[in-house]
Parts: structure tokens; C-alpha cells; sequence
């Protein structure tokens, strides 16, 4: 019983109505958390991907194409059987996976999503690759190679065993080849808090092109860092690059149009290697980069497998290390300062016509000067006494059986002569349907805000109930707690 511990010397608490100054308690609002830059931590050393295991994968998507035509395009046998295959084996891994399907002109296509058990899923690190091939070949290279680095990468994830501190989501996307529809259905019919979730998108889209370039993507929105940590990572191999601006021409811009930071490595489609290149990079001067690119000869045989092996480590290094990457809280979320829009359905919601409409305790909707109404000059004030008591409004309303998003707010202003972290005052906020009483919030002297802050709650639970509001608040016998009300409102939404 809190009694026996308070202490002796509590003074009296000035009564409502007293003109004297009033105690307010410091505010406790709640201080926002900025967003932190992300850190890295290497919890993880970089793997080294097999490129014999990858190279297996390529080979596996080649007679996939084999048995269907000679392709994996969108639409076609051979697009739907290389999502089954990478499917089944990452079901065996242990990934969770989820196929999409979307329509296309060119026929059904499929996203193949990838999640390992784990991680936090309120930061979650994609990595993808468009696993669809043009029609007029197998698309090895492009996108065999991307493809099958974002599984090998997936499947040594796996085999390690570890628990990343992100959420890992791996994508592989249909109909790239159309115009990245694939990504832009998954990021389309994303809610707005998942993509929120993601904290990075890194893509891979040809990655062992035969005449090679070892291009960074040129994407570094502010404080990104992925460019850097790409092109870092090639300075540590050795291995020479250049930024590319590959603007829309990948799965990643369908995530950059969203503002998520996005990443990624290219070696070559049908641009022309010149010689600064070749004298940095070897291959051939005056070719292109991949002189299959969207040719019936992007086979096996169109893959170097020099570069497709640097490649394929750049990405284990850029999974390994988003996925102990250290993301800051993200911001709380502000207050609402604005109640919803909408006709209010209580009666006179700011008490300034009294105690019309409301039925309350006497001299608890009140004019008085010792407390500021939030706007006009009444209010509902409970509390304030210093001594026992129980003071209540409520009023009456029923929420329309249509209502799409019921809510009921009100403003709040709080101070007390209390101190300490016990609840000795408390005022609640109360829904009283067919004789059943739900507090939807508690108040009490425990962190007042002498500012008026706003608070809302769904009345979603109460769709075509006539139900009735109540704040009741209960105060001790010693030291007052003000809990003043004001600008209420019930909207149907
Ligand atoms: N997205 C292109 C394709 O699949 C290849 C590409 C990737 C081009 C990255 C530029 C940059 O054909
Ligand atoms: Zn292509
Ligand atoms: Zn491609």
C-alpha cells in the first residue's frame, strides 16, 4: 500500500480555484532520437564465394533454356522453370520464399523473394538480380551472372549459419528485359511501411562479361555510402573501376525512385572498351564488353570467369557486410498535431457551451483562469484537488456502421504537485459499450505535460455501437494532479 511509503513532509496541494501559484512538473516529453548514420560492424569476414558453385548455377540456368527453347524470357516455359529451380533450392537452404505473380504483355511473369529466418525485420537489406532472359537466348551473362552470384551469396549465408543483424531479403525479378516491371510491381504493391523497412537495395546485373569493365554504380544519394563501400572494397583486391551512370537501366532504379539507397557492380553490355580501358583492365580495345549482349550466344561460353569470380566475391562482401550494418533507430514517428479530418460527431467538443452535451462531475467543465483551455475558455478539468476524489465527463455517440477509420482525439494538459515514479493520480480514458468498460489510455502523475498534446485512438472495435466516452480521473488524498481536456472529436473516417 503506497500509503505507508510516502513521505511525512508532503505539503498541501493548492485546491482548483486557489490563486496561488501552481507547481508544474518539468516536462517529460519525449525527446525525439534523430536518425543515426549507419555504422559498420564486421561481425563477419567477407566469404569467398565459390565460382565453381556459381559457375554450377550458371550451368543449371543454361539447361533450364536448353529443355525450353533456348530461353528464359518473360512469358515463356523457361522463365517460369529457373524460378522453380531457384525456389526449390532455397527452400532447401531454409529461406522462406514468396512468388509474385503479375501480368505482363508479354505474358505471366514472377518476382522470387527470399528471406533467411532472422534479423531485424524492421531493417531489412535487399540484394537482387533479374533472373528473366531476352527471347533470343539463354541469358547467361545477362543475367545468369547476377542471378546466380545473389543465390550462391543466399546459399553460403546459409551454410554459415549465422543470424545477420538485418533482415536479408533476396530478390529475383521478372520481366526486366520489359522495362523492369518486375521490381516496379514488388516496389508498386509494397505498403508504404515496408518500403520504409528497407534500408538498401543492391542489384547485380551482368557480372562476367567477356571483354570486362568493372563498373560502380555512379548512385551516391546523400549518405548513402554503398558507392564508397563498393568501390573500396575493389581498391582492397586491386582491382581498377570506374563509376557508370546506369540511370534507369536496372532493377535498381525502381527502389532509387523511392528514395532507398541503392548499389551496385556491371561489367559490360554492349558499350565499347576503349583503350584506357584495355590498358587497365586487359581485354580487347575497340569491342564491346559483351559482344553476346542480347545475342543467342549468351551461353556458357559467354563469361569470363576471371571477372565473374570478382564480381561474385564483391557481392558476398557487399551482403556480409549490409547485413551486420548497424542502421539507427529510425525517428520516432511525431506526434500527430492534427486531429483527423472529418465531421466531429460529439457535441460541443470544446466544452464552451458548458456542460452541454456532456454529462460530468460538478464544476469539472469550468472556465476558471487557473488552467489555460487549449483554445476558448472551458474545459474539462479532473483532478486538481489534492485531496480523494473521483471527477468524470462523458458524453454519448454512436460510431456509423460505415465508418471507415473511427477515432477519437482530444487534447491533454497535465501537471502535478506529485513527484516521484508511482501513480498515485491517475485519469482514464474510457469506452463504455453495452455495460463493458475498456480503458483505451491511462494518465497519471508519472510524466505530465503541462503542454497540450494530442492524442488519438481508433474506435475501429465500435462500428455501429452507441458507445460513451469517459474520462475519469481519481485522485488521492494528498497533492493534486490536473488533468485538463479540451477539443475533443469523434470522426468516422
Ligand atoms: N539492364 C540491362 C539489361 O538487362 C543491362 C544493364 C545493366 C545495362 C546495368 C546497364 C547497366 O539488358
Ligand atoms: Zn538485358
Ligand atoms: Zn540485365
Amino acid at each position: 500500500m503506497h500509503t505507508f511509503l510516502r513521505p511525512t513532509l508532503r505539503r498541501p496541494s493548492l485546491r482548483r480555484g486557489a490563486l496561488a501559484a501552481l507547481a508544474t512538473a518539468a516536462l517529460t516529453a519525449g525527446m525525439l532520437a534523430g536518425p543515426t548514420q549507419a555504422d559498420t560492424t564486421t561481425t563477419a569476414a567477407s566469404p569467398d564465394l565459390s565460382v565453381d558453385d556459381a559457375t554450377a548455377h550458371l550451368q543449371q540456368l543454361s539447361s533450364i533454356a536448353q529443355a525450353n527453347g533456348g530461353n528464359r524470357a518473360t512469358g515463356r516455359p523457361g522463365y517460369k522453370a529457373s524460378v522453380d529451380w531457384v525456389k526449390a533450392t532455397l527452400d532447401a537452404a531454409g529461406y522462406t520464399t514468396t512468388v509474385q505473380q503479375f501480368s505482363t504483355s508479354s505474358g505471366t511473369s514472377y518476382n522470387l523473394l527470399a528471406e533467411w529466418p532472422g534479423g531485424d525485420a524492421n531493417h531489412v537489406v535487399m540484394t537482387g538480380a533479374h533472373l528473366d532472359s531476352i527471347s533470343a537466348g539463354p541469358g547467361i551473362n545477362d543475367n545468369g551472372t547476377g542471378s546466380a552470384a545473389v543465390l550462391e551469396a543466399a546459399l553460403t549465408w546459409a551454410e554459415q549459419g549465422r543470424t545477420p543483424r538485418n533482415k536479408l531479403r533476396f530478390a529475383f525479378w521478372g520481366a526486366e528485359e520489359q522495362g523492369l516491371l518486375g521490381s516496379n510491381h514488388y516496389m508498386r504493391n509494397l505498403a508504404t511501411a515496408e518500403k520504409d523497412k528497407i534500408e538498401v537495395y543492391l542489384n547485380f546485373d551482368m557480372l562476367g562479361s567477356v571483354n570486362p569493365g568493372y563498373f560502380v554504380y555512379d548512385d551516391n544519394a546523400a549518405g548513402d555510402g554503398v558507392r564508397d563501400q563498393i568501390t573500396a572494397y575493389y581498391d582492397s583486391k586491386s582491382i581498377a573501376w570506374e563509376y557508370i551512370d546506369v540511370q534507369g537501366r536496372s532493377d535498381h532504379a525502381s527502389f532509387r525512385s523511392y528514395g532507398i539507397p541503392t548499389g551496385g557492380i556491371f561489367s559490360g553490355a554492349e558499350g565499347t572498351k576503349t583503350s584506357a580501358q584495355a590498358a587497365k583492365w586487359g581485354g580487347t580495345a575497340g569491342q564491346p564488353y559483351d559482344p553476346c549482349y542480347h545475342r543467342a550466344c549468351d551461353t556458357m561460353s559467354n563469361v569470363d570467369r576471371t571477372a565473374f569470380d570478382r564480381n561474385l566475391d564483391a557481392v558476398g562482401h557487399m551482403v556480409w557486410l549490409q547485413a551486420d550494418t548497424t542502421y539507427g533507430t529510425p525517428p520516432t514517428t511525431e506526434p500527430p498535431t492534427t486531429p483527423p479530418a472529418g465531421t466531429n460527431l460529439l457535441a460541443n467538443p470544446g466544452f464552451e457551451s458548458g456542460s452541454t452535451a456532456w454529462t460530468a462531475s460538478s464544476g469539472a467543465i469550468t472556465s476558471s483562469t487557473n488552467r489555460p483551455a487549449r483554445t476558448g475558455t472551458w474545459k474539462l478539468w479532473l483532478g486538481g484537488n489534492g485531496r480523494a476524489t473521483s471527477e468524470s465527463g462523458s458524453q454519448q455517440v454512436t460510431i456509423p456502421a460505415n465508418a471507415a477509420n473511427p477515432v477519437l482525439s482530444y487534447w491533454i494538459r497535465t501537471d502535478t504537485a506529485e513527484s516521484g515514479s508511482t501513480a498515485y493520480d491517475t485519469m482514464k480514458v474510457q469506452v463504455v459499450s453495452g455495460g463493458t468498460t475498456t480503458t483505451l489510455k491511462t494518465f497519471s502523475n508519472v510524466g505530465t505535460n503541462a503542454t497540450y498534446t494530442l492524442n488519438s485512438h481508433s474506435l475501429a472495435a465500435y462500428k455501429g455501437k452507441t458507445i460513451t466516452i469517459k474520462f475519469v480521473s481519481s485522485e488521492d488524498y494528498y497533492l493534486q494532479t490536473s488533468f485538463v481536456v479540451d477539443d475533443t472529436s469523434v470522426t468516422a473516417g
